[in-house]
This record gives structure tokens, C-alpha cells and sequence, in this order.
């Protein structure tokens, strides 16, 4: 097993990819902390590891909250004692132009996706370093790729992609490796929030696959594999990364078809 004897908080891990994260970790042997708003998907992932033998501890948290997020990090150290991998998973996606975009909607993205990566990596960053540890932040292809309908999104992905970069080089010499996951579309809740913003859901849910050069959507367990190994020894000279897994997006669909 590749995380034995680790412990790593996972958040958003109430539902899709933060929830395959969190199992194929606790697979792999790590305690795992399954943070979210929803507190009832939380509590179903944590069944879920359980029930498999694993060991993983439910916690209501929310991200772009700073007393929420320490909060998090006190619970998670009163139940493990140590922290070695965090994965910063949570976000939230408005489908709209920025002209469409509330200041409201524009301002909960930013907080949520970029501020949640600051804040988690903030408050769990002296206990990483205590453990020589590891941050994975979920990014997108969106980061490098734009779509209609998504500008903030977009941008949040981008940020994610650079300030990875940059704490992986302000941490480095510390032994801490920090590096993202830029996944394609995945079947799970964001994408599926995008489909139902087009005009037609159907239609948009079943041409996405041929975005890909692989003609099919992701599954959340093959971007939990990559987090898997990021976090993992497998990975030691891997820092400041934006890891691709995407089935190849952007080369999949021929003009005409
Ligand atoms: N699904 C895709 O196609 C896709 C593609 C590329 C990247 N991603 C990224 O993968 C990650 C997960 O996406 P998903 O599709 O699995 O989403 P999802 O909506 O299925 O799950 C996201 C989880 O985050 C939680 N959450 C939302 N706001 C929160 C907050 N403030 N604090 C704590 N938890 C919060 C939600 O309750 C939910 O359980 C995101 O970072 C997303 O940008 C997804």
C-alpha cells in the first residue's frame, strides 16, 4: 500500500472526485479526514471507507472560511495527531459570462476555489512541514482551456495552477511537494452542473466525451489514482506540477463530426 501510516484530508469529500479521493486513499492505507459543507456526504464517505475496513473521520468544514478551516485542522490533529497530505478538492462552479456573473456569485467562487486552496494550505502548512508532507490541488483543464460559459471558473482554475507553482517553490526546501491535478471532464457534480447550464443539457452531456481523444468522459477514480500517486513516495521529485488527466481534452473531436 502507498500511504501507510499517512493521514490526509481531503475536501469536498461529500461527493464525486473528493469522495473517490478520500477512498482510494484509505485503500491505500491512510487515515483520512473527509472535510464538506454537506455534512451528510461527508458522513457517507466515511461509512463507505469504513465498511471496508478503512478508518476515516467525517468533519463539517467549510473552506473559504478561516475559524472553519482551523477548526478542521484541530479536529484533525486531536483524531490522528499528524497531518501528511492535504488535498485540496472543494470548489464551486458558476456556468455564466462575466457580464452574467453576480458580484455575489463572482465573489463565493473566488473564495471558495482560490481562497479555499489559501486558507487549507495556510492553517495545515505547519503541520506538513513537521511532516515533511504533500498538497494536492484539484485545478482543471479549464486552467489552460476555456469554454463559453465559465469565466470565473476558468480563471479560479488558473489561479489554482499558479499558486501551486508558487508554494511548491516557497516550500520545496522544506521537503513539502506540492503539486495539481488539471482533470478533463469527469462524471461527477461540476460537470454535471455545466451540461445543465447549456441550452441543451442532453445534447451537451453527449458530445462532451468527443472533447476528449479517448471519446468518453472521466471517472472520478482515475483522477483519485493521480492524487494517489502524488501524494505518495512514487512521487518524491514531483513538485510545482499540473498534472494532466484528461483523455487527452482538446484533441478529441474532428471538425464535422
Ligand atoms: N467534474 C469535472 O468534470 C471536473 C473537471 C475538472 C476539475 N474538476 C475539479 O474537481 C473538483 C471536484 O469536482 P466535482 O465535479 O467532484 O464536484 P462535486 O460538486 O461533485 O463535489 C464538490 C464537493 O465540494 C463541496 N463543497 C462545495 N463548497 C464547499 C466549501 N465551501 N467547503 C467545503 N466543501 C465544499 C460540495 O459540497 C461537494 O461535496 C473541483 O475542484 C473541480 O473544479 C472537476
Amino acid at each position: 500500500m502507498k500511504l501507510e501510516n499517512r493521514v490526509a484530508v481531503v475536501t469536498g469529500a461529500g461527493a464525486g472526485i473528493g469522495r473517490a479521493c478520500a477512498i482510494e486513499f484509505a485503500k491505500q492505507g491512510a487515515r483520512v479526514v473527509a472535510a464538506d459543507i454537506n455534512q451528510e456526504g461527508a458522513a457517507a464517505t466515511a461509512r463507505e471507507i469504513e465498511a471496508a475496513g478503512g478508518t476515516c473521520l467525517a468533519e463539517y468544514a467549510d473552506v473559504s472560511l478561516p475559524e472553519s478551516v482551523q477548526a478542521l485542522v484541530s479536529s484533525t490533529l486531536r483524531a490522528f495527531s499528524a497531518v501528511h497530505v492535504l488535498v485540496n478538492n472543494a470548489a464551486i462552479q458558476v456556468s455564466k459570462t462575466v457580464e452574467e456573473t453576480t458580484v455575489e456569485e463572482w465573489n463565493a467562487q473566488m473564495a471558495v476555489n482560490v481562497g479555499g486552496v489559501f486558507l487549507c494550505s495556510k492553517y495545515f502548512l505547519p503541520h506538513l512541514r513537521a511532516t515533511r508532507g504533500s498538497i494536492v490541488n484539484m485545478a482543471s483543464v479549464n486552467g489552460f482551456f476555456v469554454e463559453p460559459m465559465c469565466a470565473g471558473y476558468c480563471a479560479t482554475k488558473a489561479a489554482i495552477i499558479g499558486l501551486t507553482k508558487a508554494m511548491a517553490i516557497d516550500h520545496g526546501k522544506e521537503g513539502i511537494r506540492v503539486n495539481s491535478i488539471c482533470p478533463g471532464y469527469i462524471d461527477a457534480g461540476l460537470a454535471e452542473s455545466y451540461f445543465q447550464a447549456q441550452p441543451d443539457p442532453a445534447a451537451a452531456r453527449a458530445s462532451a466525451g468527443k472533447l476528449h481523444a479517448l471519446w468518453r468522459i472521466g471517472r472520478p477514480e482515475e483522477v483519485a489514482r493521480t492524487a494517489v500517486f502524488l501524494a505518495s513516495d512514487d512521487a518524491s521529485f514531483v513538485t510545482g506540477a499540473a498534472m494532466v488527466v484528461d483523455g487527452g481534452f482538446g484533441s478529441g473531436l474532428p471538425p464535422g463530426v
